[in-house]
């Protein structure tokens, strides 16, 4: 199968089959093809060329309908449910619809919701509405409305990004279940220890191609690296070597009431401080806060020496704090925008001319080297962001802030999405950042990155600061054990 976007050729000569009953993965670096194939056997783009064999039968292109009644079904990352509809409602809507019904039957709703739950040995409340669940419950109700239509093969695109451990090993255990009754699972994923823990076979994109198919047994993380990137990949570990012991921002016992608090740090120049914690231990919220976007109740930020209190993001810049969000897609970056205009955003008095005149060679100039420095794979810096694959979608998010020049960064787990290859150069643009004596907070839940990146760590558990690791402590051997400890603490 043959497709492309203008000049980009985002699949080239694939040939892919899933037997019944299997586990296949999916991996390759960002924009290598991966989601694109996905739409294309699910209806979404038409190939240029190639043919589409769904239970035998053949389709030159196939169109939704067509995938839906062949049993193919899509849970996609953002999920595509109605929020403030019911559970039940958003299980067994799209298949009264496929069945034509003009009457809405409600206890038939019910029914068919209560069904598909059980089938995946979960129990959720039928009348809560979607918006108020977790996303790992949302995505178990994508997985039931993909059962309700009778879905014989689910893709799943990078289903664990948002998850915690528990709630991946959760889904992980759903899928194995899909097939022990005979349902297929492509599952694509970034994550790779995830990846080989369920797969039966994985396959490997490179560049829009598939460089092949291996039987899990037969597959470990280094090889696949080798395959998706061509090189094998280290990442670099930090070392601050900065003179300067002045602090830049100082947090003195900041409470911000029911999401943190009695948090206190320092970040000097050439820090990276990291903060990590299961979900919901309010790293999060302290960033926001950081950022004018979350005031707080008590305690203390001081900038360089003078106590602030910001209440809007604009101050915040304006002081010299950036923040990567986490959500790209609602806080991060303008999808409709081109990458020239995303980049430029937040440093537009820098992109004009005397006068207040925008000097567009200046814009460009930004932008390829942004696209130039976090590899960010495109046709051009005209390209709209929503045409990116996600993993370059954050990128440019990254080079939005990263060119701001900030005295304070902080990154809200900026590699999630990010594939191995490109995880390394933007960890190398990190570090290259706060040795040139940026304070960096790196908020992640990736023992390795942190590892690599941090030269000092806090461990935060329900809003609260429940370890501590300095330098020294982030050399011995059982680090990893003892950050563990320290987030499942009581
Ligand atoms: N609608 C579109 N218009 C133009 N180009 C597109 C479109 N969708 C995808 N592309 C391009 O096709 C290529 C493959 O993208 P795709 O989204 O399939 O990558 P991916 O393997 O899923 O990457 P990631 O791991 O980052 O999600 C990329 O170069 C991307 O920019
Ligand atoms: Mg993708």
């Amino acid at each position: 199968m043959y497709k492309s976007f203008g000049a980009v050729q985002a699949l080239k000569n694939v040939s892919f089959e899933v037997a019944p009953a299997e586990i296949h993965c999916l991996v390759g670096e960002n924009g290598s093809g991966k989601s694109t194939f996905v739409k294309t056997v699910a209806g979404v783009h038409p190939p240029d060329s190639g043919e589409i064999i769904l239970n035998g039968n053949s389709y030159p292109k196939v169109n939704v309908r067509e995938a839906i009644k062949e049993g193919i079904q899509v849970i996609y990352q953002d999920l595509s449910l109605f929020p403030s509809m019911t559970v039940a409602e958003n299980i067994a809507t799209n298949r009264m619809i496929a069945e034509n019904r003009r009457f809405i039957n409600w206890k038939e709703i019910r029914e068919i919701a209560a069904k598909q739950l059980e089938r995946i040995g979960v129990s959720l409340d039928l009348d809560e509405a979607v918006e108020n669940l977790s996303v790992a419950n949302r995505q178990l109700v994508a997985i039931c409305r993909a059962l309700s239509l009778d879905a014989k093969l689910i893709f799943m695109d990078e289903p664990t990004t948002a998850l915690t451990k528990t709630e991946v090993d959760r889904l992980l255990n759903i899928v194995l279940d899909l097939k022990s009754k005979g349902i297929s699972v492509v599952f694509i994923s970034h994550k790779l220890d995830e990846v080989m823990e369920v797969a039966d076979l994985v396959s490997i994109f490179r560049d829009g191609e598939k460089v092949g198919d291996f039987p899990s047994s037969e597959v470990n993380e280094k090889m696949l690296v080798y395959h998706m990137t061509g090189r094998k990949v280290e990442y670099p570990r930090y070392n601050r070597t900065y003179k300067d012991d002045t602090p830049v921002l100082e947090v003195k016992n900041l409470t911000s009431n029911g999401k943190y608090e009695d948090v206190s740090f320092t970040v000097r120049k050439g820090d990276i401080l990291g903060l990590t914690g299961l979900l919901g231990a309010g790293r999060t919220e302290l960033a926001l806060t950081l950022f004018g976007l979350n005031p707080q109740d008590s305690g203390k930020i001081i900038l360089e020496g003078k106590e602030r209190k910001f209440t809007t993001p604009y101050q915040a810049i304006k002081s010299g704090i950036s923040l990567v969000p986490e959500n790209r897609q609602t806080q991060g970056c303008y999808m409709n925008k081109s990458i020239t205009d995303n980049v430029a955003a937040p440093i537009l008095d820098r992109m004009a001319n005397g006068g207040g005149v925008l000097n567009v060679n200046k814009m460009k100039e930004h932008a390829e080297d942004t696209v130039k420095t976090l590899r960010v794979v495109t046709a051009g810096i005209s390209t709209e962001l929503q045409n990116l694959s996600g993993g370059n979608q954050q990128k440019v998010v990254l080079g939005k802030w990263i060119g701001t020049n900030p005295k304070v960064l902080i990154l809200d787990s900026p590699t999630v999405g990010v594939d191995v290859g490109s995880k390394e150069e933007i960890y190398q643009h990190i570090q290259k950042f706060a040795a040139q004596g940026t304070a960096v907070i790196l908020i992640s839940d990736e023992i390795p990155e942190i590892l690599a990146n941090c030269n000092k760590l806090i461990v935060m558990k329900k809003g609260k600061v429940v370890g501590r690791l300095e330098s020294d402590d982030l050399n011995v051997a059982d680090v990893r054990d003892r950050i563990h400890a320290l987030m499942d603490s009581n």
